[in-house]
């Protein structure tokens, strides 16, 4: 398996990232994260170039880390500003730096050539950082590669099966989807839109909606890291007004980056914004601990799976149905992403 490079990716939410040395490896890159003095996010490999001790074990010093070995003392360019025992510092006494965007609440790593690195190319998540919503957030730990959490979150009709009592119902995996893929910008789209479903108790008990509703799930994935699920509930039959105002509609925005750790572990990010019961905490609360137990749900069954496949042959026949269109749409695309990163005379058109 061979990573897309080249991109831009989640590497921690910006609440992460202070004055403390922060570690965290992304695309099998260790890198080490901290915050400038001036309150900038810097992103340097993890490594110390004179004996490879982590630079994360080691101590900030203003805008300088001190290696917690030798003393090696590294910039916030990598630069080596001071090596013991000597006057001249050696020329190649230097760590790679990587360039570094914090937008939407999330730290943006670009891992591969830095001048190709392009902040208008991140993918916007608007509404985490939106004072007109109200957002839960964390992220857990997968032992599973990347692929696996993105075709689990391009079909939601696992959601009746593994999700149950929290935001699956039977119309879900009832109701078929459409799939649109814009290949130009990359972007997949997966929509179900249920006329007349259950309400699952994450819905009820946030809106307060007695009865059932409808519910539509418009998915909006990224490759490779990005995934935003716009999903609206109202009272069945209530649909949004001519003029596209939607006054009697809650809107959910649940937001993941698909970050790979290794080409078997994934950070696995997920937030929950919403337009209504801003100031309640209970509702934050609630939503917060069912999205948490939802996506545990998904990485047990990951977890599971990565071991599967690793103790099978490679050459396993999957089937595939109408429910998979958007997840073999998504691995076309991060198949083209991963060649072309590999090949750097192709470029990257995005
Ligand atoms: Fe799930």
């Amino acid at each position: 398996m061979t990573f897309a490079r080249n991109q831009w990716y989640v590497a921690a939410y910006g609440r992460e990232i202070g004055r403390e040395l922060f570690a965290r490896t992304i695309l099998g890159e260790p890198l080490v994260f901290y915050r400038s003095e001036a309150g900038e996010v810097v992103a340097l490999a993890d490594r110390c170039v004179h004996r490879r001790y982590p630079l994360s074990e080691s101590r900030l010093e203003g805008d300088t880390i001190v290696c917690g070995y030798h003393g090696f003392t590294y910039d916030k360019a990598g630069s080596c500003v001071f090596v013991p025992g000597q006057a001249l510092i050696p020329r190649t006494a230097r760590v790679p730096s990587y360039p570094v965007v914090e937008q939407d609440s999330f730290v943006w790593v670009w891992i591969g050539d830095r001048d190709r690195a392009d902040r208008a190319l991140i993918p916007r998540a608007p509404w985490l950082a939106d004072p007109a919503y109200t957002t839960v957030s964390g992220m857990e730990p997968l032992a599973a590669r990347y692929e696996l959490l993105v075709d689990n979150l391009m079909d939601l009709s696992h959601e009746t099966y593994l999700h149950g009592g929290y935001i699956g119902t039977p119309e879900v995996a009832n109701t078929p989807i459409t799939t649109e893929v814009d290949e130009d910008n990359r972007v997949i789209y997966v929509s179900r839109h249920m006329a007349d479903a259950a309400c699952p108790p994450f819905y009820a008990k946030s809106t307060g909606i007695d009865g059932r509703i409808t519910r539509w799930q418009d998915i909006e994935y990224h490759p490779p890291c990005l995934y935003l699920l716009h999903s609206r509930v109202a009272p069945v039959g209530v649909l949004p007004e001519a003029d596209g105002s939607d006054p009697h509609g809650f809107h959910v925005e649940v937001v993941y980056a698909i970050t790979p750790e290794t080409e078997h572990s994934t950070h696995d990010f997920w937030a929950v914004a919403r337009d209504f019961a801003l100031d309640d905490q209970e509702v934050s609360d609630f939503l917060r601990e069912s999205n948490r137990t939802v996506v545990l749900q998904d990485v047990t069954a990951l977890d599971i799976l990565e071991r599967v496949i690793q103790a099978e042959p490679p050459d396993y026949q999957e089937l595939s149905i109408n429910i998979d269109t958007g997840g073999l749409a998504a691995r076309r695309i991060l198949k083209r992403m991963a060649a072309e990163a590999d090949d750097p005379a192709k470029g990257v058109a995005v």
